[in-house]
């Protein structure tokens, strides 16, 4: 069990952020509900709490507040807005309503130094408080204020009770970081035991005492969970595993090579490729809407997925690449996505009627971590680094009719795209410590249901349209268009109109979502 912090979530919209900035400090954490059952935070064996802020005020009735086991415990507690105000109300300090909201930047005034602050860091933070401290509780001192907060920063040394009225875990404040790594080290005593190599030890370790000496199934798709997971359950029981790799025709330009040469040595024979490119694209014919595309493709899948396990005489464990914030989500009701504007039904998902026990190697982990680790056991690094494909595939791009001829087309404008994108070093995305994005999140090619006109030499043609959609996001409910360079997208519309034959246009789509979607359908 590595050193553990746990981050009580107290509602705002920053708290998945918190236990990945203690992650990347080396520090495991994990964010559960404020009012989670002591007995199930406490088997955790924490080191120290940290409390998230949130949207509520602590002197409305029925406002979330502090459970006495966390004071009780005697451990080091982090507070951080919201959290720090239910902090200073518990030790019985107050907290009253700002005369000024404060949002956004401000520059911290260090009173005195501490353990989590010096006059020489840089002490720019960004503010999202209504309520401020008015009076610290006993054995508190005031560390640090802004203009519109007297109190921004306070401790108790004695105790290792800290408070921040900023948020050290968004970008915008640079020192953020090291204030985790300064509560989790120097308050904590944590040492740093999460790495790469001890999230793969503890992985393989638990999936050895799941599964003992039964057989597990796998269905690898090309995506980065399900070849993490995969690879680290063939780390875990070597011979047991089985993959399947379904072709389905439908993905993208050399994606089966790729999983092959991920998989192969390692897996020999226990690597399945079903290559039923035939029944998708039968079962898909006269299919038009998106929502059928969808649930055709996702039947057709399970049943193949079943026949297939049948075959193996059904394994009792199969792998799901599930990952952190997916458990987060589906705790966190509320913070739902409300409405379901497409169903995502997921390609190498669970066949429900089928009876599994499930093994989730990367239940706990972030998307950075499963990278890591995939890179760390050796994967490809185009494949580690890929961006998130749709289940159904290129169907979904492939507008209206999908055929053989059709998805052929769109998988070699789409590669062309990807290629370029990739020399101009603009297929990663990242975002800087200003907050600045660069790159694209997912960029990809788009079929479209139309016919243009054009002239190539001096011939008239008339043929089909590529829509070329490349986005900026970091969580995908919301995106912005990608402002790539001209030059990368001139030299991307010559290549496919020159290259992908039956295409005499291209076009780019500059809409962000909302109100448009990531996908066209
Ligand atoms: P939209 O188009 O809804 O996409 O803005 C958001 C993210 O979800 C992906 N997506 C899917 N993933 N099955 C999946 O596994 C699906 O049917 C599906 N539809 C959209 C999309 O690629 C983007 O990353």
């Amino acid at each position: 069990m590595p050193e553990t912090l746990i981050v009580l979530d107290f509602g705002s919209q920053y708290s998945q952020l918190i236990p990945r900035r203690l992650r990347d400090v080396q520090v495991y954490a994990e964010l559960l509900p404020w009012d989670t059952p002591e007995s199930e935070v406490m088997s955790l064996d924490p080191e120290g709490f940290v409390l998230s802020g949130g949207p509520n005020s602590v002197y409305e009735p029925d406002a979330p507040g502090l459970p006495e086991y966390v004071l009780a415990s005697g451990l080091p507690i982090l507070g951080i807005c919201y959290g720090m105000q239910v902090l200073v109300q518990a030790l019985e300090g107050r907290v009253k309503p700002a005369g000024k909201r404060e949002y956004g930047p401000a520059k911290l005034n260090v009173v005195e130094t501490s353990v989590l602050l010096r006059p020489e860091d840089d002490l720019q933070v960004w503010m999202s408080h209504g309520d401020r401290i008015e009076e610290p509780p006993d054995g508190f001192k005031v560390l640090a204020r802004t203009d519109n907060s007297p109190i921004a920063v306070l401790g108790d040394h004695v105790r290792g009770y800290y408070g921040l009225q900023f948020h050290p875990e968004v970008d915008h404040t640079p020192i953020g970081q090291q204030v985790f790594r300064r509560f989790a080290y120097e308050v904590c005593g944590c040492q740093g035991d999460w790495t790469a190599e001890s999230i793969i030890d503890q992985a393989v370790a638990d999936v050895r005492d799941q599964v003992g000496d039964a057989r597990v199934l796998s269905a690898v798709s090309g995506g980065v969970d399900s070849s993490v997971a995969t690879a680290l359950v063939q780390k875990a029981v070597g011979d047991q595993l089985t993959a399947v790799f379904v072709d389905t025709g439908l993905m993208r330009h050399n994606e089966r090579l790729w999983v092959e040469r991920a998989f192969r040595d390692s897996l020999g024979e226990n690597l399945i490729t079903i290559d039923a490119a035939e029944t998708f694209f039968t079962n898909l014919a006269g299919v038009i809407a998106p929502e059928d595309k969808r649930r055709v493709i996702g039947e057709t899948f399970i049943r193949l997925f079943e026949q297939t396990a049948h075959g193996l005489g059904a394994p009792p464990f199969l792998v799901q690449g599930t990952i952190y914030p997916d458990v987060i989500e589906s705790r966190a009701p509320e913070r739902n996505h409300a409405q379901r504007i497409k169903t995502h039904h997921n390609v190498g998902g669970l066949p429900e009627k089928m009876d599994f026990d499930l093994v989730e190697p990367l239940r706990y982990l972030f998307k950075d971590e499963v990278r890591l680790v995939g890179e760390t056991l050796g994967l490809p690094p185009e494949l580690v680094w890929r961006q998130p494909f749709p289940g159904p595939g290129l169907a979904v791009r492939c507008l209206s009719a999908v055929t053989r001829d059709r998805i052929e087309k769109l998988r070699q404008a789409d590669s062309i795209f990807t290629a370029e994108l990739a020399d101009a070093g603009l297929l990663r995305f990242r975002i800087d410590t200003a907050g600045v994005a660069s790159g694209t999140a997912q960029a990809f090619a788009v079929l479209l249901p139309v016919k243009a006109v054009g002239v190539m030499g001096d011939q008239r043609t008339y043929e089909e349209v590529i829509a070329l959609r490349a986005v900026t996001t970091a969580d995908f409910m919301t995106a912005d268009w990608a402002r790539l360079p001209f030059d990368v997208l001139a030299r991307v519309a010559n290549r496919i109109v020159n290259e992908v034959k039956g295409v005499n246009r291209v076009v780019y789509d500059i809409t962000s979502k909302p109100p448009g979607t990531i996908e066209w359908e």
